[in-house]
């Protein structure tokens, strides 16, 4: 059934209050819900009371302590008939966590209990409204045996606590802040905390605890340093202080996402936890920092102001992706972070908007919700609300969201209620602007730049491509950051920002005796593809003197990128021409290399080759092979050409001790980088470079650096370190998760040899969402292994082997498989023989008998 956001209707009957009482047991709890219900003056009077579920059968139900006769099964969802307009509703059902393999709802991992009830998981635990604009304040009792459960969790506050003579012990909690259920969380086992306190600026002390599994609590610190910076942050930057006396995250191995926002009990993804030197990479840290921050800043964006429906779920994820954004530049590199959330954008959400599952930030429809948690919803989200930032400025933006935050607090909003808030707090007209809600598609913005006189001219022209069900577009205000330098002095004058809001305009500049050097879209203000025939010399000029970090990130790429797309795209004719193009990236890498006036962190974004995805992405139907090919080539090229470069720079940053600064944080990532570039040119002087660095290593960084450029290499060092990499870490699932993602990622010629070895391993299985990526996921974004482009001709053995994992997967965890249709979903875009290979396994896959609801959409789109 597919539902639609224009068929929103609001509830019949409200859920003021609910009580819950769990008799908790991992194979068997019953659960015991006591349900205030009123009928909602703005419903249409009926008075059929919905309650949704999802594999539960009803024990007793009694309305105002009566048995009830006058209830029935409609599908999954339980309806009573009542009268009058309030009442008390109790039901009884009894679930099964153990058994519970799609990790919604609540589910058993590793002996303890946990819930994941976003988006509709509530709906698996007890009859109810499920849906986001219903609700309810919370009281919860829970009792269970003291000795496997001894620390018992759920939103709010702990109100009382006992023991009973029998070995079970309870806990009951109250959460004072009306909440929708996916909001719910109840969290039972053996768990040790690092405990802290914050107080608020408001001189609340809020007790903080981070939850993991006894031996875990050392790795626990980083977590907590960035909650508490977190806290601090979103009181700076958006006025937002805790409300609750408690703040609680449980730390969870086996998890279907990144993390969740449960009202005073955040549930995570044990990967956004724990991190440690030895088993944790910079990056890393860094997404736990993220994470961290993400999953606290929803206490306003997303708790205190929640949805009305689940189609204004960029509401909350698009404003707080840009929130935990904003918190990362601040808190490390703001010109980095740009740059990486850029590269996710342009390698996960510029495909989904150019294949066959596009969608609005703000969809119109869905089969399934969970297939909406998307990178558009997400990334495109948040960039959505960046350019209104950007047109704003910075303090009318705030005055914006104060107002958003004022007039909407303890509602459930939609993202109507976002535009007008910030249209009136930060006087901005947004009604061309909210485009952007409605049309999906990446718009692609044509730049030319002329001269006559003393004025440059730009000439800007903006189409919107047809997507699925949106073969017309309107044109989109695209907000540009741009500055004009001059030839001479090499200085620009000052920045602008211009709007391209039709289909054509051209904007005119004075005082240029020549014709200047335009670095546009800086700081990347629109979440816009951009083409132009710039000259490679200006490129080159950009990509050494930009003061804007982005903008020379920016130059860079695309010096590669054009020369790639020719290469590939057949705009090279000879040798020659390909020598040329080379050499002139060759320079600016040297360039770059050589530059002391750059911080490492820095360089090592400059010299990012970029990815396959993206390379695709620029050509209407691409050949993975060629572009694999003529990538690697260059990548070879440079390492041969720039080898002395590249030495001297791996022996300058191996020379830094370890450190969480900046500079030696600069050095690790310099010290792969630089190696990546010589395995491809120099493989032997990078496979005894990357076995040192692997045995000197203090810390995952390097560790893990030198094991992925040994993994791509045919040498005995790769097995012996392979091997190495396995038995130290043994039993500590994060790092064995490394373990198997390098391998399944690799440049190796035997790399789908290997993952289906991998996949026989006694370390795999199918229940661990963590596991199932590290293998398969990584194999999934390897266009090596993806593509098979180790085999003669095109046999599809690595689309077979996604596929078949899809068909495993998916009666397991179908949110989890119906992830891996998407890489499938490319076919269109691929060339014929492979694309019809691809299209093949995706028929394969929509004949199976009993496909789940997830998948199914998935499929049935990407098929078209
Ligand atoms: N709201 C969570 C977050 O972004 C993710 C929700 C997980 N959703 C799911 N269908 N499992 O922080
Ligand atoms: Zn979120």
């Amino acid at each position: 059934a597919v539902i639609r956001r224009e068929e929103y209707q609001p509830p019949e009957w409200l859920v003021p209050e609910i009580a819950l009482d769990f008799a908790l047991d991992l194979d068997s709890t019953k659960v015991t819900a006591t349900l205030v219900v009123r009928q909602n003056p703005e419903g249409s009077g009926g008075q059929t009371l919905r309650l949704n579920g999802d594999g539960l059968a009803a024990r007793t139900v009694t309305v105002d302590g009566q048995a009830a006769n006058d209830w029935r099964m409609d599908g999954q969802d339980l309806l009573i008939e009542l009268t009058g307009q309030n009442h008390t509703v109790e039901i009884e059902t009894v679930i099964n966590p153990a058994g519970n393999s799609q990790l919604m709802g609540l589910y058993a991992s590793n002996g303890m209990l946990c819930t994941q009830c976003e988006a509709e998981g509530f709906r698996r635990i007890t009859f109810f409204p499920d849906r986001p604009d219903v609700l309810s304040t919370y009281s919860v009792r829970m009792a269970g045996d003291k000795a496997r459960f001894p620390v018992l969790l759920s939103n709010g506050n702990c109100t009382a606590q006992g023991e009973n003579a029998d070995g079970t012990h309870w806990a009951e909690w109250h959460d004072p802040w009306p909440k929708p259920c996916y909001l719910f969380a109840l969290v039972a086992g053996e768990l040790i905390a690092n405990h802290d306190s914050f107080t608020t600026a408001g001189g609340r002390k809020v007790d903080l605890n981070i939850w993991v599994r006894p031996g875990d609590e050392d790795r626990t610190q980083h977590a907590m340093d960035s909650l508490i910076a977190s806290m601090k942050w979103d009181e700076e930057a958006f006025g937002r202080e805790y409300d609750l006396d408690l703040f609680n995250v449980v730390a969870v191995s086996d998890f279907n996402m990144g993390a969740m926002e449960n009202k005073g009990l955040n549930v995570f993804n044990t990967r956004y936890v724990l991190a440690d030197p030895q088993t944790a990479t910079d990056a890393d840290y860094d997404a736990v920092e993220g994470v961290i921050g993400h999953e606290y800043f929803h206490n306003w964006s997303g708790n205190r102001i929640t949805c009305r429906d689940w189609f204004q779920l960029s509401l909350k994820e698009g404003f707080t992706v840009l929130r935990d954004q904003m918190f990362s530049a601040d808190m490390g590199s703001a010109a980095v972070k740009r740059i990486e959330d850029v590269r996710v954008l342009r390698s996960a959400q510029f495909p989904e908007d150019s294949g066959p599952l596009a969608h609005p930030i703000r969809p119109d429809s869905y089969q399934e919700i969970s297939n909406f948690y998307t990178s558009t919803v997400y990334n495109k989200g948040a960039e959505v609300i960046r350019m209104m930032r950007s047109m704003a400025g910075v303090e009318a933006f705030r005055k914006g969201t104060d107002l958003y935050f004022a007039r909407h607090d303890g509602e459930a909003a939609t993202c109507e209620d976002f535009v007008v808030a910030i249209e009136d707090g930060a006087g901005l007209d947004l009604r061309q602007f909210r485009q952007w809600y409605s049309q999906a598609g990446t718009p692609q913005v044509k730049v030319r730049l002329d001269h006559e006189g003393d004025v440059a001219t730009l000439h800007l022209s903006q189409v919107v491509p047809a997507t699925p069900g949106q073969p017309v577009k309107q044109p989109m205000p695209i907000p540009l950051r741009l500055a004009l330098f001059d030839r001479d002095t090499g200085q620009h004058r000052g920045e602008e920002l211009i709007v391209l809001d039709a289909e054509q305009a051209s904007f005119a500049f004075s005082g240029f005796t020549r014709i200047p050097v335009l670095s546009i879209n800086r700081g990347f203000t629109a979440p816009v593809a951009i083409t132009s025939d710039v000259p490679t010399a200006d490129l080159v000029f950009l990509a050494a003197n930009d003061d804007d970090p982005f903008a020379r990130y920016e130059a860079m790429q695309s010096l590669i990128v054009q020369h790639l797309v020719a290469a590939v795209g057949g705009g090279i004719l000879c040798d020659a021409e390909r020598q040329a193009g080379r050499d002139a990236i060759g320079r600016a890498l040297a360039a770059v290399i050589d530059d002391s006036a750059l911080d490492d962190l820095m360089r090592g974004e400059l010299m990012i080759l970029p990815s396959e995805a993206y390379l695709s992405e620029q050509l209407k139907v691409a050949d993975p092979g060629a572009i694999h090919a003529e990538r690697e080539g260059l990548k070879a090229w440079l390492g041969r050409e720039l080898k002395d470069r590249l030495t001297a720079l791996h022996d300058r940053v191996s020379a830094l001790p370890y450190g969480r600064g900046a500079d030696a944080r600069g050095a690790r990532k310099l010290k792969t980088q630089a190696l990546v570039y010589l395995a491809a040119g120099a493989p032997e002087e990078a496979a005894s470079r990357a076995a040192a660095q692997y045995a000197a290593a203090d810390n995952m960084t390097d560790r893990q650096g030198a094991l992925m450029v040994l993994c791509g290499l045919d040498t005995p060092a790769r097995d012996d370190a392979l091997a190495d990499f396995r038995q130290r870490y043994d039993g500590n699932a994060l790092v064995i998760d490394k373990w198997f993602s390098l391998q399944a990622g690799s440049l190796h010629p035997k790399v789908l040899e290997h993952v289906r070895a991998l996949a026989d391993s006694p370390d795999f299985t199918l229940t661990n969402p963590n596991r199932v990526r590290a293998l398969y996921m990584s194999c999934a974004v390897n266009p090596k292994a993806f593509h098979a482009l180790n085999q003669e001709g095109e046999n599809g053995e690595g689309y077979r082997t996604i596929a078949d994992l899809i068909l495993a997967l998916d009666p397991i965890n179908a949110q989890t498989a119906a992830r891996f249709v998407a890489p499938l979903g490319r076919w269109r875009r691929i060339e014929p023989k492979r694309s019809a290979l691809m299209r093949a396994e995706l028929e394969r896959v929509a004949k199976a008998p009993k496909l789940s609801r997830d998948t199914l959409e998935q499929v049935t789109k990407s098929l078209g």
